[in-house]
């Protein structure tokens, strides 16, 4: 019989070839600095992925060649010490070992008892519970990220404030329109997950923001009587910790005492703003997340990891097992005894609405024994020194101008020009509309010519309707000389662009 597998028919040349592996991307890894931080990819390379479908066999040797030539030196640049454009994480060499481990053993974590993938991740979630300062009971799910993150806890939110039986009627059988609550600044995950929830995005009430871009809770406190006044039934408060546009962390204590006060679900998007929690001069900041009902978070992020993790954490265990929890025959669990579906604990697909599910839990759980939590702590609070010694750099500079307060290691700001500097000096308000709009259209382009250019990743942002480059400092790399670097580039652009000189 004429059998086959896909495993290397040269065992040796298989091994020569992943030390090799190993060896470039170490040497890549290491060098990173030393290369653009993006290039555009030509339009060889786009005309590349459009071959055919491959039919027959190649080496591993030439797919790995194609891959040095046409993949690798098109990164998003993400792992390069000057990318700090969204909210892109870094990751780490330790992280990207093991993944290859993880890959290896190809566990599927989505259930079955008794092996190792399994007790990694509830060790994290237990870890995770005591960074967080949430209770023993509570449960816990890795997940791709965030915004999966944020759709399990708001459907553990809908499913355990629902008037009826949700699961079985869906909201088809609520007698009220459920409602819940944020600041017009969170993220849009959140909206994509009451829309995906079939709550309806009308259900997300987007409240305004004071000065520090935080919920205004007079405001929400105004909602929430509007909708009880309407007949509606409102059901959950989404505070932000760490907004993605400015970094502003909601005042989680104040939102912590309405959701008690009005018995709502407390939710905290923690993307990567939780994280503030291990660094000594910042975990104020975040002072009352440990009172959520759920958290989400991010590790892909503020956590370095890399790409994807991220995390759930929810107080009531029953609430979330509750709205996940499903065992066809065929997935029998729970039940002790031996074997593979032999234990007596929940699997993971009890608290997700995935089922398969790959090791993520390894490169979290080797990247914190490598490095010990104290020096995340210490990068994170280097982030945000970062963060505000850029600021210090904007605000001493006249041709530039903050576009929002820096709380955390986020900072929006935008180049004025010189006649921006006189506007300035005169009042905010003497800008007309014209001079905004070229302004915008100026940062526009110096957003460009930095990408372009190779020299530094930011991303851009529209802040209270003008645009700002925006930096969210989430790179364990970069060094206080990156944004000197920065500031003096993005000066001698916008002089060379030669508006308001
Ligand atoms: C505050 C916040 N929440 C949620 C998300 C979504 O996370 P993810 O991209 O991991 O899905 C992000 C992503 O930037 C974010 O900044």
């Amino acid at each position: 019989m004429n059998e086959e597998t896909l495993d290397p028919k040269d065992w040796k040349a298989m091994a020569a070839l992943g030390h090799r592996m190993v060896d470039d991307m170490v040497h890549y890894l290491q060098t990173v600095g030393d290369r653009p931080v993006w290039k555009h990819a030509p339009q060889e390379i786009k005309s590349h992925f459009t071959r055919e479908l491959p039919l027959d066999p190649q080496a591993p040797e030439q797919v790995y060649e194609e891959f040095l030539e046409y993949v690798l030196p098109y990164p998003v640049g993400n792992i390069h010490p000057r990318f700090w454009g969204w909210v892109i994480g870094t990751g780490t060499v330790q992280g990207a070992f093991a993944e290859m481990l993880a890959a290896a053993m190809n566990t599927n974590t989505g259930g079955l008892d008794h092996h190792s993938a399994n007790h990694v991740e509830s060790q994290l979630i237990r870890w995770f519970r005591e960074i967080f300062g949430f209770p023993a009971g509570a449960s816990g799910v890795l997940t791709s990220g965030c915004s999966a993150a944020n759709l399990i806890a708001l459907a553990v939110a809908r499913n355990a404030k629902a008037e009826g039986d949700l699961r079985r009627q869906g909201l088809q059988g609520a007698k009220r329109r459920m409602i819940c609550y944020g600041s017009e600044e969170i993220h849009s995950s959140l909206q994509k997950a009451v829309e995906l929830l079939g709550l309806g995005s009308d259900c997300l009430r987007t409240v305004a923001v004071n000065d520090a871009f935080q919920i205004d809770t007079g405001k929400l406190e105004e909602a929430i009587a509007g909708d009880r006044e309407r007949g509606f039934l409102p059901f959950c408060i989404i505070g932000a910790a760490g907004t993605t546009n400015t970094g502003a962390v909601d005042d989680l204590q104040a939102l912590a005492d309405i959701s008690e006060r009005e018995g709502l679900w407390f939710h905290v998007d923690g993307a990567f703003g939780a994280w503030a929690v291990l660094a000594p001069g910042a975990k104020e900041k975040v002072r009352g997340l440990e009172r959520a009902d759920s958290l989400a978070l991010d590790l892909h992020k503020w956590m370095y990891m890399p790409y994807e993790i991220g995390c759930v954490l929810v107080r009531s265990e029953q609430s979330h097992r509750s709205t996940f929890s499903l065992t066809p025959a065929y997935l029998a669990h729970g039940e002790g005894g031996q074997g593979l579906t032999g234990g007596d604990l929940p699997w993971f697909s009890d608290y997700h609405f995935q089922l398969s599910r790959g090791f993520r839990a390894l490169k979290a759980w080797m990247s914190l024994k490598e490095h010990g939590l104290r020096k995340y702590g210490r990068l994170i609070e280097q982030n945000i020194r970062q963060a505000s010694y850029l600021g210090s750099l904007v605000e001493q500079e006249p041709l530039l101008e903050l576009g929002a307060p820096v709380t955390l290691n986020v900072v929006c700001f935008r180049y004025v020009g010189r006649e921006g500097e006189q506007t300035r000096r005169a009042g905010w308000t003497e800008r007309t509309e014209q001079e905004e709009q070229a302004v915008d259209a100026l940062n526009r382009e110096i957003l460009v010519r930095l990408q372009e250019g190779g020299i530094a990743v930011p991303s851009g942002t529209t802040i209270r309707g003008r645009y700002h480059l925006h930096l969210a400092i989430t790179n364990h790399r970069s060094r206080q000389e990156d944004f000197d670097l920065l500031i003096r580039e993005v000066l001698r652009i916008g002089e060379e662009l030669g508006v308001g000189s």
